[in-house]
C-alpha cells in the first residue's frame, strides 16, 4: 500500500468521547486519513482505555480512514481476530507482551491485516532484528507507555537512527512509527530523522481547533522531508 509520507496519525485517546465522532470528523476535514487507536487493558500498562466497539464506531464514522490499532494489551493473540473484525487495517503489539512474536505477526497478517511490533523506551531495536522482515511498521514509543500528554523522550532521536540503519542493511521497508510527546515543536525534527508516521494525541484533541492544529502538523512535517524543495 503507498502512502503519502509523512502521515500525521491523530491517537483518539486524547479525544473527547462525548463527540469522538465529531473530532475525527474535524480530523478527516484536515486531510487526515490515518487513524491511530490506543488499546490499553491495565495490566501490561496502567490505564485502560477502549475495546473493538470503540475501533468499529471509528470504522463507521470513518469508512476510508486507515484503522492503525495500537494493542498495548497482554495477551495480543486473543484479540487479533477481534480488531480484524472491528475494522482494524494495521495492529500492531508490543515485543514485551509477546513471547512468541513471530507467530503472533504471522497470525495478524493471517487476519488481513497490516503487522507491527512496537517497542518501549527501555528496548533496544536490536531485540526486534530477526521479524524486520516479517513487518510492515516498527513503533517506537517516544513516551512510556499508558497515557497522552506526556514529555517527549529525547534518547528516541538515537534508537530511531539505528532502527534506520537496521533497515538499510536488511533491506527491509517497514515503516517507521513514533508515538508520545510528538507536537509542533518536534514533529520537523523527527521527519529530519527519518520518521513516516507520528502519532499526535493531545497536539490535536487538546488544540481550539482540531482541523487547522493537524493542517499545521502537517505543515510543520513536509519542512522536515529530505525530498522537500
Ligand atoms: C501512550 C499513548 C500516547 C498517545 C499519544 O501510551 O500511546 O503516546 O497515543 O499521546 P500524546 O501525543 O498526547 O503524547
Ligand atoms: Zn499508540
Amino acid at each position: 500500500m503507498d502512502f503519502d509520507l509523512p502521515i500525521i496519525a491523530p491517537s483518539i485517546l486524547a479525544a473527547d468521547y462525548t463527540k469522538l465522532g465529531e473530532q475525527i470528523g474535524e480530523c478527516l476535514k484536515g486531510d487526515i486519513r490515518w487513524i491511530h487507536c490506543d488499546i490499553m487493558d491495565g495490566h501490561f500498562v496502567p490505564n485502560i482505555s477502549f475495546g473493538p466497539d470503540v475501533v468499529a464506531a471509528t470504522r463507521r464514522t470513518a469508512p476510508e480512514a486507515f484503522l492503525d490499532v495500537h494493542l498495548m494489551i497482554e495477551k495480543p493473540d486473543n484479540y487479533i481476530e477481534a480488531f480484524s473484525d472491528a475494522g482494524a487495517d494495521l495492529i500492531s503489539v508490543h515485543y514485551e507482551a509477546c513471547p512468541h512474536l513471530h507467530s503472533t505477526l504471522q497470525n495478524i497478517r493471517h487476519h488481513g491485516c497490516m503487522n507491527g511490533v512496537v517497542i518501549n523506551p527501555g528496548t533496544s531495536v536490536e531485540l526486534i532484528e530477526p521479524v524486520l522482515n516479517l513487518i510492515d511498521l516498527v513503533l517506537i514509543m517516544t513516551v512510556n507507555p499508558g497515557f497522552g500528554g506526556q514529555l517527549f523522550i529525547d534518547e528516541s532521536y538515537d534508537k530511531i537512527r539505528r532502527l534506520i540503519a537496521m533497515r538499510n542493511e536488511k533491506q527491509s521497508n517497514f515503516l517507521i512509527e513514533v508515538d508520545g510527546g510528538v507536537g509542533l515543536k518536534n514533529i520537523r525534527k523527527l521527519v529530519e530523522t527519518g520518521v513516516e508516521v507520528l502519532v499526535t494525541g493531545s497536539s490535536v484533541f487538546k488544540a481550539d481547533d482540531i482541523t487547522k492544529r493537524v493542517k499545521e502538523l502537517k505543515e510543520k512535517a513536509n519542512l522536515g522531508r529530505k525530498d522537500f524543495v
